[in-house]
C-alpha cells in the first residue's frame, strides 16, 4: 500500500493545432503506424488515444544519451482534430490532459486554430511544447532518418540553417503578438516562464526523440503531485461507438483509479442516467491508436492513466464528454444519477430544439456535434457559391435546428447511404456528399441521415 501511494500514473498529453499541422502524422511516426492516411479526407474527426509504454519511450530517446530516468510508466497521448468545426473535441482533448503538444507548421506559422488551442490551454493553465513541424519542406532539406535534430541540423547547408532560423524568429513574433514568450528548446533558459520549440519532421522523424524527452523530463519535473496515482475513480466518456459484434461501446479515458470487470456503473445518457455494469474493459495494444478499429486486450481489471473501451449494456443514448462514476458499496445510486445528469444538462444548453429544421443523425456524438455547428453557420457554405447564386440560396437554404438526435445509430456497409448539404446548390439535399471550406470534400462523421422537415 505504502509504495502504491509513491506510484505515478502515465502523464496524459494532449496533441493539438491547427487543421494538417501534422498532429497525427507525428502519432504515426512515434508509433510507426498509418492512422492518418485511413482517414476520411485526411483530417481526425474523433479523439483518439495512445499509450506509449515507457520502454519505447526510453529506445526513441537513447540518442540523446540524456539517460531519460523514466518514473512514469508511460505517456496516454490523446489525438484532437484540427479543423474548425471540432472545436467541442478540442476543448474535451485539452480538458483531460495533464500537458500538451501545440503542433505548429514551419511553413505556415500561427493559424486561427492554433490560436484557438493557445486560448484553451491557458485557460487551464495547461503546461505545452511546440512542435514546430514539417521542417523538412525546407528547401534543400537533408533527411536524417529519426535522428536528434540537434545532430539532424548540423548536417544542414548554410541556406537551410539560414531559411530555418529566419522562419523561427517569426513564429517567436507570433506567439509573443499572443502575449506567448516561446524560444528553441536548446536556448530555453527559462522554461517555467518560456515554452519550448523543437523542431520535427512526423515525414522523417527529425525531433521525435527531444520532443519526447522534453515532454516527460517536464512533466516528472514539474507535475509531481498532480502526477501522483490516487484511487479515486477520475474517468471521462471520449466517444460513444457502435462496433460491430461489441454493441455500443464507449472510449474512455481513465485519469485515475482502477476499474475492474464487472464494475457497477453510472453515465450521462440523453434519456436519463444511465446505470449498468461493466462487460469488458478492453484496450488497443501499446502503440496502437484506441478510435482505429482492431485487437483488443481485454483485461479483468485496469489502472489509470488509460484509453480504455467499455462494453456494457444500456449505452445507446450515452454522451460523450461527461464523466464516468462507478458505485463503491457505500455510494447512493440516486446521488450519483443526479451527478451525472449534471453534464447533461450542460450539453443540452448548446443544442437548439425549437421544432423546424432537419433531421440530423450521426454514429458519434463527436462527429454530431460537429457537423450541427457546420449547419448552423449558413455563411460556410453560401460563401462558396457564385454571386448570383447567393441571394437565392440565403431564401432557400434550411437552417437546421435539430428535432431529434439520434447520436449512435448502425452505419450499414452494405448500402452505405452519404448524405448531406450540397454546396453547389446551397440547400440542403440528399444524397451528396458534406462540404466545408477549405476542403473539397469530408465524410463528417459517417452522417447516415439528414432529413429535410423544413415546411
Ligand atoms: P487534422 O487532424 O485533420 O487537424 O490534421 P493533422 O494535424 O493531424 O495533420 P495530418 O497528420 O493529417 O497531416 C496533414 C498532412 O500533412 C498530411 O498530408 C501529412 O502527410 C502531411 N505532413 C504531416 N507532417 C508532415 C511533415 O513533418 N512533413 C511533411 N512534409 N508533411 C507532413
Ligand atoms: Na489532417
Ligand atoms: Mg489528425
Amino acid at each position: 500500500e505504502e509504495e502504491d501511494e509513491k506510484t505515478l500514473r502515465s502523464p496524459i498529453c494532449c496533441i493539438m493545432g491547427h487543421v494538417d499541422t501534422g498532429k497525427t502524422k507525428l502519432l504515426d511516426c512515434i508509433r510507426r503506424t498509418n492512422v492518418q492516411e485511413g482517414e476520411a479526407g485526411g483530417i481526425t474527426q474523433q479523439i483518439g488515444a495512445t499509450y506509449i509504454p515507457a520502454e519505447n519511450i526510453r529506445e526513441r530517446t537513447k540518442e540523446l544519451k540524456a539517460d531519460a530516468k523514466l518514473d512514469v510508466p508511460g505517456l496516454l497521448v490523446i489525438d484532437t482534430p484540427g479543423h474548425e468545426s471540432f472545436k467541442n473535441l478540442r476543448s474535451r482533448g485539452s480538458g483531460l490532459c495533464d500537458i500538451a503538444i501545440l503542433v505548429v507548421d514551419i511553413m505556415h506559422g500561427l493559424e486561427p486554430q492554433t490560436i484557438e488551442s493557445i486560448n484553451l490551454l491557458r485557460m487551464r493553465n495547461t503546461e505545452f511544447i511546440v512542435a514546430l513541424n514539417k521542417v523538412d519542406r525546407l528547401y534543400g532539406w537533408k533527411t536524417c532518418r529519426n535522428a536528434p535534430i540537434g545532430k539532424a541540423m548540423k548536417q544542414q547547408s548554410k541556406d537551410v540553417q539560414l531559411e530555418f532560423d529566419h522562419r523561427v524568429t517569426q513564429i517567436i513574433t507570433q506567439f509573443k503578438e499572443q502575449g506567448l514568450n516561446t524560444e528553441l528548446y536548446n536556448k530555453n533558459k527559462d522554461r517555467g516562464e518560456t515554452y519550448s520549440i523543437v523542431p520535427t519532421s512526423a515525414i522523417s522523424g527529425e525531433g521525435i526523440p527531444e520532443m519526447l524527452l522534453l515532454l516527460i523530463q517536464w512533466a516528472q519535473k514539474t507535475m509531481i503531485e498532480k502526477l501522483t496515482y490516487s484511487s479515486e475513480i477520475q474517468c471521462t466518456v471520449l466517444e460513444v461507438k457502435v462496433i460491430e459484434g461489441l454493441g455500443t461501446t464507449i472510449d474512455v479515458v481513465l485519469v485515475n483509479g482502477v476499474l475492474h470487470e464487472g464494475d457497477e456503473i453510472v453515465v450521462c445518457g440523453f434519456q436519463g442516467p444511465i446505470h449498468t455494469t461493466i462487460r469488458s474493459l478492453l484496450t488497443p495494444h501499446p502503440m496502437k491508436e484506441l478510435r482505429v478499429k482492431g485487437q483488443y486486450i481485454h483485461y479483468k481489471e485496469i489502472k489509470a492513466a488509460q484509453g480504455i473501451k467499455i462494453t456494457a449494456q444500456n449505452l445507446e443514448h450515452a454522451v460523450a464528454g461527461t464523466s464516468l462514476y462507478v458505485v463503491g458499496p457505500d455510494d447512493d445510486v440516486e446521488e450519483i444519477k443526479e451527478s451525472v445528469m449534471d453534464d447533461m444538462r450542460n450539453v443540452m444548453s448548446r443544442i437548439d430544439k425549437s421544432g423546424e429544421g432537419v433531421y440530423v443523425q450521426a454514429s458519434t456524438l463527436g462527429s454530431l456535434e460537429a457537423l450541427l455547428e457546420f449547419l448552423k453557420t449558413p455563411a460556410a457554405y453560401i460563401d462558396n457559391l457564385k454571386e448570383e447564386k447567393k441571394k437565392e440560396a440565403a431564401e432557400d437554404a434550411v437552417f437546421p435546428c435539430v428535432l431529434q438526435i439520434m447520436p449512435n445509430c448502425v452505419f450499414n456497409k452494405k448500402d452505405p447511404i452519404v448524405l448531406g448539404v450540397d454546396v453547389k446548390e446551397g440547400v440542403l439535399k440528399i444524397g451528396t456528399p458534406i462540404c466545408i471550406p477549405q476542403r473539397d470534400f469530408i465524410d463528417i462523421g459517417r452522417i447516415s441521415s439528414i432529413e429535410n422537415n423544413h415546411k
